[in-house]
């Protein structure tokens, strides 16, 4: 086993610190100039479809949350994104002008299958994001696109999440590419150097490390942010759970004056995310209220903000604002690592999970 771990000590660890590879394998071949090429579905015809739906569980929900905040952004098509055990018993409202795109890293996720199937018998496009090949979900999907994460061993998904995160960008250009909508040439070329960027992150864990010290003896943690960055720390909150069993929660940052502000006390460690220009600043000045009550704020956010007084500020590149919850999800990680390692916490096996869940 010490092999396989190639050094590290955990396998969350080492899946960690591939993400620069398998991302880069991710993009490969997909990236033509400008051009996104994924000629599995070049037979789709994207006019046809009135509406986007995004499905999945677990962390690749997460990836939804972002895949289809980007695909809106991109092609302004609407786009729903729901929890595949919700979905198949919410008798959702789809039909063969429907997009249904299913994320899922096993490819055996029940709740996800069993509502892949109910699109399909509803006449739905059918699009699954998977991992693992010949999965069930790419046998039951009409199209299957791959990620290139490998296997992933630790129960908390993390390589896995973040080639979702690439692949969806990739779908979401591509899309618009076929519906004549206008490409952002600059965020194509910010996309190949995507790995780069989450090497330079990576090589700052001692950072991340120092900021997991803040989260010793705390029972509960709070993540804020908005817009994309809302389902960037909503996998960032769900990461710390999972692994250091800490209580975390996520909010939109807009709404932490109508209740969660309660919660704020001296001491309290909130994490906030501050990435998407339009709405930045709005998020520092809720940072703000939290440290008037004091709390512990980690912020991750770019050098053109102004955070007075935020002593733990993370700044990271500037890249396209579609493209920094691949950026974003390296240092959330590496606070859930280091928080669990501090706690003593089996990071690789967190009690009462499992890798895969075939079962409703
Ligand atoms: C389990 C795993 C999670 C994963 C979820 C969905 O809960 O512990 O890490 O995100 O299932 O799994 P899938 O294989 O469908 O992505």
């Amino acid at each position: 086993e010490a092999a396989q771990k190639n050094g590290y000590d955990t396998y969350m660890l080492k899946e960690i610190n591939e993400q620069p590879h398998v991302i880069n394998e991710t993009l490969r071949g997909r990236l033509d100039g400008h051009t996104v090429t994924l000629p599995k579905l070049d037979g789709i015809d994207f006019s046809t479809f009135n509406k986007v739906y995004f499905v999945a569980c677990g962390t690749a929900y997460h990836a939804c949350l972002c895949g289809a905040n980007i695909l809106e952004k991109a092609t302004k098509l609407p786009v729903m994104t729901q929890v595949a055990s919700e979905f198949r018993y919410n008798d959702p409202i789809i039909d063969e002008h429907t997009l249904c795109i299913f994320v899922s890293q096993s490819g055996e996720t029940a709740d996800t299958l069993a509502a892949l199937r109910l699109a399909n018998k509803k006449g739905c496009t059918t699009i699954a994001i998977a991992n693992v090949l010949g999965s069930t979900i790419s046998r039951d999907a009409k199209y299957t696109l791959y990620t290139a994460a490998g296997p992933e061993i630790a129960v908390a998904s993390t390589k896995a999440y973040t080639t979702q995160l690439v692949l969806l960008t990739l779908l979401a250009f591509y899309i618009a590419e076929r519906l004549n909508k206008p490409i952002d040439t600059k965020a194509l070329d910010q996309l190949k150097d995507l790995p780069m960027y989450v090497e330079n992150i990576i090589k700052d864990e001692d950072i991340f490390a120092s900021y997991a010290e803040l989260l010793r003896n705390q029972h509960d943690c709070y993540f804020i942010g908005r817009s994309l960055d809302y389902a960037s720390v909503l996998e960032g909150a769900l990461k710390l759970k999972e692994v250091s069993y800490v209580h975390a929660d996520a909010y939109i940052a807009g709404e932490l004056k109508h209740g969660p502000i309660a919660l704020i006390e001296p001491g309290t460690v909130v994490i906030a995310v501050a990435t998407q220009p339009n709405v930045a600043a709005k998020t520092i000045s809720n940072i703000q209220e939290t440290i008037a009550r004091g709390a512990d704020v980690i912020l991750f956010t770019t050098d053109d903000q102004d955070a007075e007084g935020i002593k733990n500020k993370y700044n990271l590149p500037h890249v396209d604002p579609l493209l920094t919850s691949v950026l974003v999800a390296i240092p959330l990680q590496l606070i859930a690592y280091h928080t669990a390692k501090i706690k003593g916490a089996d990071v690789d096996k967190p009690r009462n999970l499992a890798k895969s869940v075939t079962v409703e």
